[in-house]
């Protein structure tokens, strides 16, 4: 059951982050507070998840995968405080909690950001002897184009410039890949580095990972609309409340849901040329678009 599969490897990556920033007494301590805020607030790791399963299918030790499973969490959940400051998006809830502003300041969410995104580069590059130094550089590499200018920054970037405007589905899918495709892209191409996969099943996740990139952020436009704040642990409604050019808007809910599980379906036929057990990455694509939160 991928329930049970989720469950059990969420508990591993929440265990695995918790040591980072629960206790540094030292000056500052509030940076160390808010980073630990932001990052342990919940949360579904699933780009963690998405690493460990790649690890998993070619047989490989997870645990010296799990740095580089925190960094890209870190960095996402920076991704997150910044998306919701009040020059951003504007939001006051994330992950059932008080955004990182509103529970400290702007200026400190800015900080906590900034912090979390170093701290992952730190993390990164320490010394691990599971891993070539080769490799390691390669995944740092990978990891600093994702969250960047070519990806999510980028991305990002995008979606501010256009919000208020109407823009083409083309545009949009665009943003979407950017913003949200390259950071899901980006553990299952660090793992399969990590497991020295052949360059065929490299390409091939990269293609699956573009899908469910894509399909992950067509489904959170249907989720801010469908979903509920309980499960979804953010304000709904706020992509029509922010006049963001949504799958939703653009195509309407039947059309956008159409498309994910369309997209699904491109992912899933990228695995069958993984001559491995793909099981879970399967389910984990269904569960993409089914989630509820
Ligand atoms: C939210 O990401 C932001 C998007 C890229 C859509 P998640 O839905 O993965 O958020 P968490 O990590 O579970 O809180
Ligand atoms: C955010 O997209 C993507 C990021 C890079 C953080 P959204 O702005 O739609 O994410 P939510 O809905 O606030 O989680
Ligand atoms: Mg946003
Ligand atoms: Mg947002
Ligand atoms: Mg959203």
């Amino acid at each position: 059951m991928l329930n049970d599969y989720l469950k059990e490897k969420q508990q591993s990556v929440e265990d695995h982050l918790s040591h980072y920033f629960s206790q540094f007494p030292s000056f500052p301590q509030i940076i160390y507070e808010a980073m630990d805020y932001s990052l342990m607030a919940g949360g579904k790791r699933l780009r963690p998840i998405l690493g460990i399963a790649v690890a998993e299918m070619y047989d490989k030790e997870v645990a010296p995968f799990l740095p580089i499973a925190a960094a890209i969490e870190m960095i996402h959940t920076y991704s997150l405080v910044h998306d919701d400051l009040p020059d951003m998006d504007n939001d006051d809830l994330r992950r059932g909690k008080p955004t990182c502003h509103k529970k400290y300041s702007p200026a400190m969410a800015i900080l906590t950001g900034d912090a979390l995104l170093t701290y992952a580069f730190e993390l990164l590059s320490q010394p691990n002897e599971a891993i070539q130094p080769s490799q390691q550089i390669r995944i740092i590499h990978l990891v600093a184009k994702a969250a960047g200018v070519m990806g999510m920054v980028g991305g990002q970037v995008e979606d501010i410039l256009n919000t208020d405007k109407k823009i083409t589905i083309e545009h949009l899918e665009n943003i979407h890949k950017a913003k949200t495709g390259q950071m899901i892209i980006l553990p299952l191409l660090a793992a399969a580095v990590y497991s020295e996969a052949s360059n065929d099943d490299y390409n091939a996740l990269k293609a699956y990972g573009e899908k469910i990139g894509l399909a992950f952020q067509i489904a959170d436009d249907i989720l801010d609309v469908t979903g509920t704040e309980a499960n979804m642990g953010k304000t709904m409604k706020k992509d029509l409340d922010e006049n963001k050019s949504t799958y939703v808007t653009l195509c309407g809910l039947d059309r956008a849901q159409t498309l994910a599980k369309e997209i699904i379906d491109e992912a899933l036929s990228w695995l069958k040329k993984i001559d491995k057990d793909t099981q879970v990455l399967e389910e984990l694509a269904h569960y993409i678009i089914k989630r509820v939160n």
